[in-house]
């Protein structure tokens, strides 16, 4: 196999988040090749514990440049992996990773759909747009990004929640969350079967961040868009039919109009069911650009990420959840 020029020179890696939801699973994948030198970047203030072996390098609250761009010199990628509470940080990040002479930077994207539409309803959406917008303007030889998109990581979100141990409280977090409906003639409803998308593990994530370290020059200055499966809630319902025995499921069937004004009312007094409203309808919506299959932007086959499906991952979470 011929290896690309930066593939074969991305072998330094740094990641910064590697504790987190998402950057513990990355960290992973990173760790599980063995052609990478992998180091993680956290704070000294930060509870985070890593693996035995991990390189790890401490560095102060707020990323500042002078400490980041030392801690990036030698690095050939840095992957961000920042949760909210982080994400202001990442535009100086970036910059650090410039400074420092890094070649490829994976950006703490890992959202859904840019649509207009999405922006426009979903903050978050908003915000990995400005990113996306803010990694462009920064484009210089010798350094690109990546930005992966992927929508709702499925089995973070699937239920039952951790702390769930019997199926009655399964249902009551599908309804909370899902509010499912079996069928819906009426496609302003919020559980419409032939459009809501919900997909993605964190797997697959984990998977792509060390692909694209492996085809910088296909993935670079862009998006790209993977996805594990394409399902609908209603199919959702089916698998966890399906996988728990259980065929009565408490359904609350709901209009989509009526979940986005409830889910912006609960955000105005910092109620945060009101962003999962948010991002569950930008989902499920017809015309809000979730469905990267349907729209020929999906990368899964140039990175090699396989697809899953719907039944065997819900039956997964729930093995390992109760
Ligand atoms: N698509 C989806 O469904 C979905 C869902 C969740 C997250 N995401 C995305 O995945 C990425 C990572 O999110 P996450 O939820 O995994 O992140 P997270 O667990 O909340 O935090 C990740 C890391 O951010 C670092 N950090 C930096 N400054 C911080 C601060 N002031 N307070 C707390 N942590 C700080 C911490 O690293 P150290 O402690 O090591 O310093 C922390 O481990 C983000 O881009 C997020 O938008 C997507």
């Amino acid at each position: 196999m011929v290896l690309s020029t930066m593939a074969a020179a991305l072998r330094k890696v740094a990641l910064v988040g590697g504790f987190g939801k998402l950057g513990s699973h990355i960290l992973t994948a990173l760790h599980a090749d063995a052609t990478l030198d992998v180091t993680v970047i956290t704070r000294h203030t930060s509870s985070a514990t890593f693996p035995p072996n991990t390189k790890v390098v401490k560095v102060s609250d707020g990323y500042p440049t002078s400490e980041m761009v030392s801690a990036f010199r030698d690095q050939h990628a840095v992957v961000l992996c920042l949760g909210f509470a982080g994400d202001k940080y990442h535009d100086s990040l970036v910059e650090s990773s410039i400074k420092a002479g890094v070649k490829h930077l994976v950006a703490s994207a890992y959202g859904g759909s840019e649509s207009k539409e999405a922006i426009e309803l979903f903050p978050i959406a908003a915000r990995k747009g400005r990113m996306v917008e803010e990694l462009r303007t920064r484009e210089t030889p010798g350094w690109s990004w990546t930005a992966i998109t992927c929508g709702l990581f499925f089995d973070l979100y699937a239920p039952p929640s951790a702390l769930s141990s019997f199926i009655n409280e399964i249902q009551l977090y599908l309804q909370r969350l899902f509010r499912l409906r079996p069928s819906c003639p009426q496609s302003h409803d919020l559980g419409f079967g032939q459009c809501g998308i919900l997909r993605h593990e964190r797997g697959y994530n984990r998977r792509s961040v060390a692909k694209v370290l492996a085809k910088p020059e296909a993935t670079a200055n862009r998006r790209v868009y993977i996805s594990s499966f394409e399902t609908s809630l209603n199919k959702i319902l089916e698998a966890y039919k399906k996988a728990t025995g259980v065929a009565d499921w408490d359904v609350n069937h709901v209009k989509w109009d009526v979940e986005v004004a409830s889910g912006k009312e609960m955000m105005k007094t910092g109620n945060m069911w009101g962003m999962g409203k948010l991002a569950l309808a930008v989902e499920v919506k017809e015309g809000f650009g979730a469905d990267f299959e349907k729209a020929g932007l999906l990368d899964n086959e140039l990175l090699g990420i396989k697809r899953g499906d719907v039944e065997a991952t819900v039956a997964r979470v729930l093995k390992e959840k109760l």
